[in-house]
């Protein structure tokens, strides 16, 4: 840590002492000026963070802590093609894949020209399956970043979906995500898309040959041999890996090792997504988030809003110590949008070794939830309005309805508002005495408040503010990534895991009996499951 970032964390934890015992009442009395002082606007976007529990001063240290860290350096990086992930010796480009074609790499150019046929081929039935009959639906396979945004951006734009092409996402390698599916697919319509950047992924595998053994299954003879290439395609930066499954080099979309897989719903991995919403809508997400990337490159930073998201984490995490950041998206078609999130932040930032190999001495990531609003009203809310935890709130609200119906909008608004300013100002024991409640009630009619959020304003859901939501999201990630001097790019902690599975799983399928290395639980647990004869 350089001597000027050290300043910058002692000057920053400092004054979060002065400020952790402050209420957002304080900060509110009198004030007329806060919502303006600590609200900023771009494009589609409104960022009011002025129920954030801080003080122009903390703002100011904030902004001192992002040019210590060097957070513009960084970014130039980024931009050039630096090498920033270095554990993995990559770059981190995905800004390169929105830019419009006379500023993109010629391979993105190439493939998004490819991209475009084809989805114009399924569109137009130029393209059809074995039986000459139009494509009517199309499965991604496809697990982590190769689904969650595309899933995620599908939901959310279903306003913009075109009639004749229905989109499924199978993620997970329990059939029951699988077969249900199947059994309501024609075999003879279905497009499967086999997305895997680096088409190893377990899960993704069992899917794509399950697929294939039921389409093989239910095809003339003669046609089984051909039925990968009909009715296949995959999306890969694996290319030999996607050939060695039998799907031709001619409908293998692929991509570069310098998109990560959380950041890749710009690549082909958004496939499906076009083809739900038809390419020139993609091209529209692709044009929301690079004009987000525009404003991110060159916004002056007290007016740049990812790295204000991101000094917000910062300050949330390392000012106030909270663990954990909700989620609220008041839009049923963003509910996927914390599930994504979740990926987005947690695996970018949920590191605690820096860029030098060090253990971290500051807390990093929080933990990501959330769920649509209304919905978490009547569950966990409970808990932010009177638990005793910290929880520190995004919501999410739209300007306009994407579903309009008569009456529902301006109850879905009233709701968030409520929320967030219950959630920030409380009630006092006195002001439930006024409201009239009973004296042996007041200590559970009182809410101590002072949960701080940011309110986030969509003007419209549409694939151009979408592309605009999302771009915000992953810079503040790459902020996150640079405040705490981290790799936001690899994702090492998911290993571990993995390697176990593979060496549990013969002592399932009956090919490794001897179990004495595992542990005893495992053992234990095998043997309840009736895996496994030997003793514990
Ligand atoms: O296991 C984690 C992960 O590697 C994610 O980073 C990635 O998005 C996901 O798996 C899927 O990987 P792939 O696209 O290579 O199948």
């Amino acid at each position: 840590m350089t001597p000027a970032l050290e300043t910058a964390w002692q000057a920053l934890r400092a004054h979060a002492g002065q400020i952790r015992p402050l209420h957002l009442r304080a900060l509110f009395a009198g004030d007329t000026g806060r919502f303006e002082a600590f609200s900023l606007a771009h494009g589609d976007l409104l960022l009011d963070f002025s129920k954030q529990r801080l003080t122009a001063g903390t703002l100011a240290h904030l902004h001192a802590l992002a040019e210590a860290a060097d957070v513009s350096g960084w970014r130039r990086k980024m931009w050039a093609g630096d090498i920033i992930n270095h554990t993995e010796g990559r770059a981190v480009r995905h800004v390169a894949l929105r830019a419009p074609d006379a500023e993109a790499p010629p391979e993105v150019v190439r493939t998004r020209q490819r991209l475009r046929d084809f989805c114009d081929a399924i569109h137009t039935g130029k393209r059809r399956g074995h039986t000459d009959a139009p494509f009517t639906d199309v499965v991604n396979l496809g697990i982590g970043g190769s689904d969650l945004g595309p899933r995620m951006a599908a939901h959310a734009l279903r306003a913009f979906r075109r009639p004749g092409l229905s989109a499924h996402f199978v993620s997970n390698i329990d059939g029951a995500d699988l077969l249900p599916l199947l059994q309501r697919l024609n075999p003879a319509t279905t497009l499967f898309i086999v997305a895997s950047k680096t088409f190893g992924t377990q899960e993704t595998l069992a899917n794509a040959s399950s697929a294939l053994a039921w389409l093989r299954a239910r095809v003339p003879a003669e046609k089984a041999g051909e039925i990968a290439a009909r009715h296949f395609v995959a999306v890969s930066s694996n290319l030999e890996a996607a050939a060695a499954f039998g799907i031709p080099p001619e409908q293998v979309f692929g991509f570069q090792d310098w998109v990560g897989g959380r950041f890749s719903l710009w690549s082909p991995v958004g496939l499906v997504l076009a083809l739900a919403i038809g390419f020139p809508q993609f091209e529209a997400l692709l044009a929301g988030a690079h004009a987000m990337d525009l404003h991110f490159l060159c916004a002056p930073p007290r007016e740049n809003l990812p790295l204000t998201l991101a000094l917000l984490d910062v300050w949330n995490v390392n000012g106030l110590h909270a663990q954990n950041h909700a989620f609220f998206p008041y839009s049923q078609s963003l509910e996927l949008f914390p599930v994504y999130l979740q990926q987005l932040e947690m695996e970018s930032a949920g590191k605690s070794v820096d860029r030098q190999g060090a253990r971290c001495a500051y807390a990093t990531a929080p933990i990501v939830w959330g769920s649509a609003g209304t919905n978490g009203q009547h569950s966990f809310f409970q808990l932010l309005h009177q638990g005793n935890q910290l929880v520190p709130c995004d919501f999410l609200l739209l300007g306009r309805p994407d579903f309009p119906l008569p009456g529902h909008h301006a109850q879905i608004i009233a709701n968030a508002l409520a929320q967030s300013a219950a959630l920030a100002f409380g009630q006092t024991g006195e002001e439930a005495r006024a409201a009239g409640i009973p004296e042996h009630l007041v200590p559970y009619r009182t809410f101590p408040g002072n949960q701080p959020s940011t309110t986030l304003v969509l003007d419209r859901l549409t694939p151009h503010s979408l592309g605009q939501l999302l771009a915000l999201y992953e810079h503040k990630v790459f902020c996150l990534g640079v405040l705490w001097n981290l790799n936001a790019f690899d994702q090492w902690g998911v290993e571990l895991g993995k390697q176990m599975a593979k060496s549990i799983l013969p002592h399932l399928t009956g090919g490794a009996p001897d179990t004495a290395a595992l542990d005893a639980s495992t053992r234990g647990l095998l043997r309840a499951l009736g895996k496994s004869s030997q003793p514990g």
